[in-house]
């Protein structure tokens, strides 16, 4: 990681054209860790070669699945099965990536080896208790450090079925309970208290694990096998969610991003930019393997200010620093509630935004699990993405509103999530470099 790496974004008024973005990153996590210990051979068309996925693919690779990569957006996973992971002979370092490590939580607690997951100087920041604990009540043996990574799973334990309550919604810890729930004797529970994305039941519908669903809890009984599967990995909606906030600002002949993820659990990033007046088209709606996607039309419009509504937040959660610009750009007051979750993120979120908003000059203010933003006018200026990936790219899009250059720095891990991103948004219009 390059701490020096920095994006230099001239003001711009104009995007526009059409575009590609890269595979969801979600999805490709959970596509390498299924084919892993499914039976057979999984094929990953439309994989995201960004470094968190990179980092779940080696580790992967570190406990004896044989992994191809014939072309960087294709993966062969040789799936070695339910009890086919080898012992990795040293820690799993899953860098920046919370998704990758929480999943594997859930995935190693039950197998016959002790494990030791760890990351960078962010993720072991991040909390790890919200996994470990329910993971413990199923019998798994797990020590944090402080609650926080690096995390040591002791293996040779049996798992039994638990019914779990989630106290946050959070669609990792959810996935690495039902993970566990595959080694464990009897129907693991998990009840949400808001929807989160369901990446991980519907793929392991894919693998032929039968997972039920009724209301807020999904089910499934433990001891199921996962078959090899041919997976097509849609475009992030989270990625797009920074051409849809700058095609709002800037395309005045409109933008449009092919294939983009429309999972319902992923796509209130939509739901607020229409509330706030975007001009948001969906066409050639498609599903495949079990996930639906559309290609996006975006055309500038006059954004205003919203009060977002809470029941939208888990459905946006990673989109938040992107729209907290929409706001900024927008006229009137947007606010934000109910979004504490935003705190432990690969920064704290709402601090991080706040001070950059700050350091452009948009008014605003922090509130303990939200932000208040007068929008208006940007200014120009230094904002230190402090290693966020999403920041990074978010004040990247802010240039489209900025009355002068901005200079944002420490913007290295946008490779975590994006890579490609600057050549892209410059193809579109953006004058970055
Ligand atoms: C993710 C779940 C979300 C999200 C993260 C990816 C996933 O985290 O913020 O970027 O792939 O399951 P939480 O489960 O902590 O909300």
């Amino acid at each position: 990681m390059n701490p020096d790496a920095r994006y230099l974004v001239q003001p711009g008024r104009r995007v526009g054209g059409e575009l590609t973005i890269p595979g969801d990153k979600s999805i490709s996590h959970r596509a390498l860790m299924l084919g892993g210990i499914a039976e057979g051979r999984t094929e990953i068309h439309g994989f995201l070669p960004s470094e968190d996925c990179l980092a779940t693919l080696a580790a992967l690779r570190a406990m004896g699945v044989k992994v191809d990569l014939p072309r960087s957006t294709q993966v062969v996973v040789h799936g070695v099965g339910a009890h086919g992971l080898s012992a990795p002979s040293q820690v799993l370092d899953l860098g920046n990536s919370g998704t990758a490590l929480r999943l594997f939580m859930g995935l190693l607690a039950g197998q016959s080896f002790d494990s030791t997951l760890t990351g960078d100087a962010s993720l072991v920041k991040r909390p790890m208790e919200r996994v470990a604990e329910p993971l413990r009540e199923m019998g798994a043996l797990i020590e944090t450090h402080a609650g926080k990574p690096p995390v040591r799973i002791s293996g040779g334990r049996t798992l039994r079925a638990i019914d779990y309550d989630l106290p946050v919604p959070s669609a990792q810890v959810k996935s690495a309970i039902l993970l566990a729930g595959l080694q464990a004797a009897g129907t693991t529970r998990v009840t949400e208290p808001a929807p989160t994305r369901d990446h991980t039941e519907r793929m392991l519908q894919g693998f032929g694990v039968h997972v039920s669903r009724d209301g807020a809890t999904v089910a499934l009984e433990g001891g199921q096998r996962l078959t090899g599967t041919r997976i097509d990995v849609p475009a992030d909606i989270s990625s797009a969610a920074f051409f849809l906030v700058a095609g709002a600002l800037a395309a005045h002949d409109g933008l449009v991003l092919r294939n983009v993820g429309m999972n319902p659990t992923r796509t209130g990033v939509i739901d607020i930019l229409r509330l706030m007046g975007a001009d948001i088209r969906m066409e050639n709606a498609r599903v495949s393997g079990g996930e639906p996607s559309a290609d996006l039309r975006v055309r500038a419009s006059a954004l205003r200010g919203v009060r977002i509504p809470e029941a939208l937040v888990p459905l946006a959660i990673d989109e938040f620093p992107v729209l907290f610009i929409a706001a900024a750009a927008a006229e009137g007051v947007t606010e934000l509630r109910g979004a504490g979750e935003l705190r432990v993120k690969e920064t704290d979120r709402l601090a991080v935004m706040a001070e950059g908003l700050g350091s452009l000059g948009v008014v605003h203010e922090l509130l303990p699990d939200g932000i208040r933003i007068q929008g208006g006018s940007i200014g120009a200026g230094v904002v230190d993405s402090h290693g966020d990936h999403r920041i990074a790219m978010a004040f990247a899009v802010a240039s489209l509103r900025a009355t002068g250059p901005l200079e944002i720095l420490d913007v290295a891990n946008v490779a975590t999530s994006f890579p490609g991103f600057a050549p892209l948004a410059q193809a579109v219009g953006l004058l970055i470099t």
